[in-house]
């Protein structure tokens, strides 16, 4: 079948015919039926990710149909339309039992245990334990989440990243309540889904800030109030301004630079809430002020997957997209074949899209 490889360090892939890892007992086979591109494919295909530095099938944000299982799979059956979860849950870790799945402790061993067989003969592993930009995929059936829909396969695979993340972040790691005032830095793939989490969540005022002028009229178009261009001044001030001098209530950073961050945390007002969900670069360090961290009691907090509790959560957003209260669609800007995996990362690069797909 064929699957983009990652050529490390150059930001492409290539394609080329791979066999997918044997199905063991407690795989699945899966055809992929979409797969998003993240921003996190692109900075694995550039390396900037530990464990990037050898190729990979890239892509962590797909949805398929299950074509096989081993013996022992209890999660799903043939012809299930599945969600693929970029960490595992395997029910029954410390974190797992604790309800924090977006921290199973098995997902070290889960993600790496997976390869393709390259035409030469040689493995490559497959990110996340999924590597969606694909065919056909083997995964371990703790990363599947069955679900009955008849909503499109494209809208289903950004479930398994962007929508998680984004929404999650507002609603399972911040706990975003009606009436507060909400800024987001970055409104791409992920943050637009901060800013529609947001809207869910009842906020009344959505401050985003984004350098690109297609993403903050995209933004204002599905509910943001205000939309702040960094080029035009310093965006902390404008946020304090509209604000009433105080600051947001909880500021999102969805960029992944620690510049990105030092102003989020700035921006938040005192005893108000920062969530990190961008990627930095590995070894990457943040400035923050001590005198101001402990007089201002803000609350810092990392979001990874959007705190999400993926067997509860998928169908909430499946759920949501249903009854028209979550728009997935509205940030599929392109769709691309697999052969063309290149242009959709370079459409990342270039920010000329929210999302694109693979189908
Ligand atoms: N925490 C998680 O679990 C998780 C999951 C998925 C992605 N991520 C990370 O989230 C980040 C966003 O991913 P994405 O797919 O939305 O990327 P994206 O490229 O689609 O979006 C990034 C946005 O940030 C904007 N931007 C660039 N510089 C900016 C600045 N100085 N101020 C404000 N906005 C700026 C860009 O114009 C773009 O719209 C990446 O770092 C990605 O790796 C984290
Ligand atoms: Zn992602
Ligand atoms: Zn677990």
């Amino acid at each position: 079948v064929r699957a983009a490889i990652s050529v490390p360090g150059t930001g492409t892939v290539q394609i080329e015919d791979v066999t997918p890892a044997p199905v063991g007992p407690h795989d699945v086979l899966v055809r992929v039926d979409a797969s998003g591109v993240c921003h996190t494919d692109l900075s694995a295909a550039l390396g900037r990710s530990a464990g990037y530095e050898r190729p990979k099938v890239l892509g962590h944000e797909g949805a398929g149909t299950v074509l096989e299982i081993g013996d022992r799979v209890r999660r799903c059956e043939v012809g299930d339309r599945v969600i693929a979860s970029f960490v595992p849950a395997c029910g029954d870790c410390w974190f797992c039992s604790r309800g924090w799945t977006n921290h199973c402790e098995r997902t070290a061993e889960r993600v790496s245990a997976y390869s393709v067989t390259r035409p030469d003969g040689s493995l490559a592993q497959t990110m996340a334990g999924l590597g969606t930009f694909a065919e056909v995929m083997t995964v371990h059936e703790d990363a599947l989440v069955p679900v009955r829909t008849d909503l499109p396969s494209e809208q289903l695979a950004l479930i398994g990243c962007g929508v998680t993340t984004g929404v999650g972040a507002v609603l399972w790691t911040a706990g975003v309540e009606p009436g507060a005032s909400v800024a987001v830095y970055g409104v791409g793939g992920v943050g637009h889904f901060v800013l529609q989490g947001a809207r869910i969540a009842g906020a009344a005022e959505i401050i985003v800030v984004d350098p690109l002028e297609h993403k903050r009229a995209h933004a204002t178009s599905l509910g943001a109030t205000h939309a702040i261009d960094p080029a035009d001044g310093d965006p902390v001030q404008a946020i304090a301004e509209l604000t009433g001098g105080r600051g947001a209530d909880y500021v999102f950073e969805v960029v992944g630079k620690a510049e990105v961050a030092e102003q989020a945390y700035a921006s938040a007002r005192r005893r108000g809430t920062v969530v990190l969900i961008g990627k930095p670069a590995a070894g990457t360090v943040l400035n923050l002020p001590g005198d101001v961290l402990f007089r201002h009691e803000k609350r810092l907090v990392g979001s990874l997957y959007g705190s999400a509790r993926i067997r509860e959560h998928f169908p909430t957003l499946v759920l949501l997209a249903e009854q028209g209260i979550l728009d997935i669609g509205a940030a599929i800007s392109r769709r691309f074949a697999l052969e063309d995996a290149n242009d959709a990362l370079a459409a990342i690069e270039d920010g000329t899209v929210i999302r694109s797909v693979l189908c």
